[in-house]
């Protein structure tokens, strides 16, 4: 059920996350998403702890800035050193992190073969001087965003719940697939439902919401609150109109024409924090898709994308197929 939420020091006054999403979640989206919906909190993409040290400028823009106008930010470092990370924690703390998430769920090899990501998950003596690295370098509240068992040979449930207790997080994020698991395998409830009833700390369910009923299902699992990650791109609203729909009240989605104006402010919100326009344009080729969910010629409004390469090209298109 939708009720406020306390994590470690912080409280929300809603218990519905934005999650992160790599190559989408920077300031511009998280932006559009706390005007629309105003969720708990957002969270940035991945940030790599060794980038962050050492190449701060080039990280800037993208994974650091925090626009004034948005709301609450989760930062999500990435590594597996625990002096980078807590390095690395000390500096989102100083770059407004409202709340420090070290990613535990990748499954990237890239990540994997550098003892981060999913891999962590496996060794959870390393996990603990990470979680031990972060709360001991800010005082905001920390959390990790994990995977699941499943039915793999791997079975760390119970050593990954022990040790986010003993080490002390602040709260749990658990995507419920394991991570060698695609998106075609559907969310296993019953595992985020293991983490409920194993720990204390609030757990936040993840996975597959993206309607009243797929939302209710996570919460069917005792969760504190929930985070959507996919299904808010392109539709800013969307959890807003989830929270409306749970008290039984009506919300007016957008119209075509409005959607159109949205994807153009999160365009050029990239263009202006990237100060790039080829990359914005490239960047927003992966994403258009979700803003012509509702278009009834998507697939000919994405072929258009797909070979966009300016901004103004990108309005004429946008005339076109929102207008
Ligand atoms: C394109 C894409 C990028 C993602 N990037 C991240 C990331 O940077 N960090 C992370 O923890 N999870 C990442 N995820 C996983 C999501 O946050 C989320 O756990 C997963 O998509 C399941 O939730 P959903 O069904 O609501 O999308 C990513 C997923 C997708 C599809």
């Amino acid at each position: 059920m939708i009720h406020s939420l306390q994590l470690g020091n912080k409280s929300f006054p809603v218990n519905i996350i934005q999650g992160p999403l790599a190559g989408i979640s920077c300031a511009p989206f998280r932006l559009l998403t706390w005007r629309y919906s105003q969720p708990a909190f957002s969270c940035t993409e991945m940030i790599s702890c060794k980038t962050l040290i050492h190449q701060a400028a080039l990280a800037e823009q993208r994974f650091i800035v925090k626009d004034p106008g948005e709301g609450p930010v989760s930062f999500q470092l990435s590594g597996s050193d625990p002096y980078e990370v807590g390095e690395a924690t000390k500096r989102v703390t100083g770059y407004g992190a409202d709340l420090i998430d070290l990613n535990c769920g990748c499954p990237v090899k890239k990540i994997r073969s550098k003892g981060a990501g999913s891999s962590l998950l496996t060794n959870t003596a390393q996990l603990y001087k990470l979680i031990c690295a972060l709360k001991q370098n800010t005082t905001v509240p920390v959390s990790i965003k994990i995977r699941v068992e499943a039915n793999s040979d791997e079975k760390f449930n119970q050593e990954v719940a022990s040790v986010v207790s003993e080490a002390g997080a602040d709260f749990l994020v658990v995507h419920g697939r394991h991570w060698t698991e695609h998106y075609e395998t559907p969310c296993r409830y019953d595992e985020i439902e293991f983490f409920v009833n194993e720990l204390k700390i609030p757990v936040i369910g993840n996975g597959d919401i993206s309607c009243v009923s797929t939302l209710q299902a996570m919460f069917a699992t005792g969760c504190a609150g929930v985070m959507i990650a996919r299904a808010g791109v392109g539709q800013p609203w969307l959890i807003r109109k989830l929270m409306a729909e749970m008290h039984q009240e009506k919300y007016v989605i957008p119209s075509l024409k409005e959607i159109g104006d949205i994807f153009i402010e999160h365009v050029e919100g990239l263009n202006k924090l990237l100060g790039n326009e080829k990359f914005s344009i490239l960047q927003a080729r992966k994403f258009a898709k979700y803003y012509a969910r509702s278009m009834g010629n998507r697939m000919e409004f994405c072929a258009a994308m797909n070979v966009c390469i300016s901004l103004s090209e990108l309005k004429t298109i946008c005339l076109n197929y929102f207008y």
